[in-house]
């Protein structure tokens, strides 16, 4: 049986860059979801679908073909082939994946390769449903948050080194939106599993975070 930690919480909150961090500690592989999702907003992008035609969504999604490997062991997303790590961090791409991942037709297939890697590998996967539905039994579950001004500073700070300019109020205003939808669609909203550990990341270094995490991961196994 391989051993699954998930990893769930709001956009900013830092689950990509704990969970990535825990992976190398743990020596498992770090599976980052939201970029399986963002591929197909990109599909959806590209092909100049309207997000919201849940019939052309759905047909768009025929031809794409979702594919995950690992180089150095660091996730590569793989739209019919094509890597598209570098670009599918952009907020209009996040806006249109938030649109998009919540039709439970994008959901089941992308749900079922997560499922099918995570049953072979060991692994940290961070997403919005993985502790409630796509892993519900995992070893170990997080739910990671932050206040939302804290995770609009982070977000735009996260931009700015990558060059591109941002808006702080108009990040904050996008993500509160982005949060509302992700926990209020019908298909496995954004909310925290049972028997998850909330940690509130708010007033705490990544450190801290890490540590956290790692010693939840080590009461579990002991
Ligand atoms: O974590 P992220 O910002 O890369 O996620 C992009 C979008 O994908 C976000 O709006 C919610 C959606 N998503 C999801 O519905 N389920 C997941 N497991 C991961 C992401």
């Amino acid at each position: 049986m391989s051993y699954n930690i998930a990893v769930d919480g709001p956009a900013g909150a830092g689950k990509s860059t704990i969970a990535r961090a825990v992976a190398k500690r743990l020596g498992i592989i770090y599976v980052d979801t939201g970029a399986m999702y963002r591929a197909i907003g990109l599909h959806i992008l590209r092909q100049g679908i309207d997000p919201g035609d849940e019939r052309a969504v759905i047909a768009g999604c025929d031809n794409a073909v979702i594919t995950l490997k690992y180089e150095d062991g660091a996730q590569v997303v793989c739209l019919n082939g094509e890597n598209v790590n570098a670009c599918i961090r952009t907020e209009e791409v996040g806006k249109v994946t938030s649109q998009v991942s919540a039709l439970p037709a994008v959901r089941s297939r992308i749900i079922a390769l997560q499922k099918e890697l995570a049953a072979r590998e060991d692994c940290i996967m961070d997403g919005r449903d993985i502790g409630t539905c796509v892993l519900p039994d995992a070893d170990v579950k997080i739910y990671l948050t932050a206040s939302s001004a804290v995770r609009a500073r982070r977000r735009c700070d996260e931009l700015a080194a990558r060059g591109q300019t941002c808006d702080l109020a108009r990040i904050q205003a996008d993500m509160e939106e982005r949060d509302y939808r992700d926990m209020h669609r019908e298909a496995n909203p954004l909310r925290q599993a049972e028997d998850a550990v909330l940690v509130d990341s708010s007033d705490m270094t990544p450190d801290q975070v890490i540590d956290r995490i790692l010693e939840l991961c080590g009461r579990q196994e002991g």
